[in-house]
């Protein structure tokens, strides 16, 4: 049984990496789905991939972190389909640096896209959602939500700031049958990353420190985003979803073959 079956979802960032594998999850669970992106090419290819599916499929060229765009977005979504169940708010662009030499251009680009362009999503299909009287919002956020990631600019406090607003989004909301959760991926191989894991002293290093041994990919992902935004999650909101094989356990310090022994790791 398909659990989105004729749901109208929306993916942020839908053209590659998480967003597409989730655009594409949830239209083999039934979904018809809009997928959202600041590069067309990638969300046509999204798009057409969906239609061949079999299911229902436009794609808008999107700056989340435009507020005009955003109520495109919506009103596209809204022309063709009548209704929004889902948003799935994954778009996302880190610009690296050190807190000390980090440029207020940087802080801007980065809070603007993930956590005010989440907002700004939000905001606009909750006013279609609260008519509707349901919907479900997913915020993609990270292990770096919950744990600081050094170096990578203000993407830790963005992430960290998602998991605040899905809580909020909970509790203002749940009196109009909207549930908003946020999955919190750990080490996940994309096109975004793989500049990274292609290094194979980084992957290994990164693996290990997983505690299920491997660094992990967008099928990790998925079967979280349909469980939350499908009714097997009725009663779950303003939860935050671990998919990062164990990581935030014991971050840093479930290296398998260490050992702890008075008061140091080794
Ligand atoms: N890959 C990981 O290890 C990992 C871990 C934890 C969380 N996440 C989160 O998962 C999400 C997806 O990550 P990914 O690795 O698939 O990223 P990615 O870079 O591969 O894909 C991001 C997508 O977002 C789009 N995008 C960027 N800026 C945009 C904007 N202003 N408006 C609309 N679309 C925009 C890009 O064009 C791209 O298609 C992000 O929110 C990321 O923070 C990723």
């Amino acid at each position: 049984m398909q659990r989105l079956k004729d749901r109208v979802a929306i993916v942020t960032g839908g053209g590659r990496g998480i967003g597409r594998d989730i655009a594409l999850a949830y239209a083999k669970e039934g979904a018809h789905v809009v997928v959202s992106d600041i590069d067309p090419d990638t969300a046509k290819k999204t798009s057409e991939d969906i239609v061949n599916l079999g299911q229902k499929s436009i794609y808008c060229v999107t700056n989340v972190a435009i507020s005009a765009d955003i109520q495109t977005l919506t009103q596209k979504t809204i022309a063709e389909f009548g209704r929004v169940d889902i948003l799935v708010n994954n778009a996302m662009k880190i610009v690296p640096g050190k807190l000390e030499e980090l440029p207020e251009e940087a802080w801007d680009t980065t809070m603007n896209i993930g956590l005010k362009g989440s907002f700004l999503a939000s905001q606009s299909v909750a006013r279609h959602m609260i008519k509707q009287k349901s919907g479900c919002i997913v915020n993609i956020s990270s292990i770096a939500g919950l744990f600081p990631y050094n170096w990578a600019g203000s993407y830790s406090i963005v992430k960290a700031g998602l998991i605040m607003l899905t809580k909020l989004q909970a509790v203002e909301w749940a009196p109009y049958g909207i549930r908003a959760n946020a999955i919190t991926p750990g080490y996940i191989r994309t096109p975004g990353t793989e500049g990274m894991y292609a290094d194979p002293v980084i992957y290994e290093g990164r693996r290990k420190g997983v505690p299920m041994g491997r660094v992990g990919n967008g099928e990790d992902i998925t079967g979280v985003a349909i469980f939350l935004a499908s009714d097997d999650s009725q009663y779950t909101t303003g939860s935050v979803v671990g998919a990062d094989g164990g990581q935030a356990v014991g971050y840093f310090l479930s290296v398998p073959g260490r050992r702890f022994s008075g008061g140091s790791v080794e």
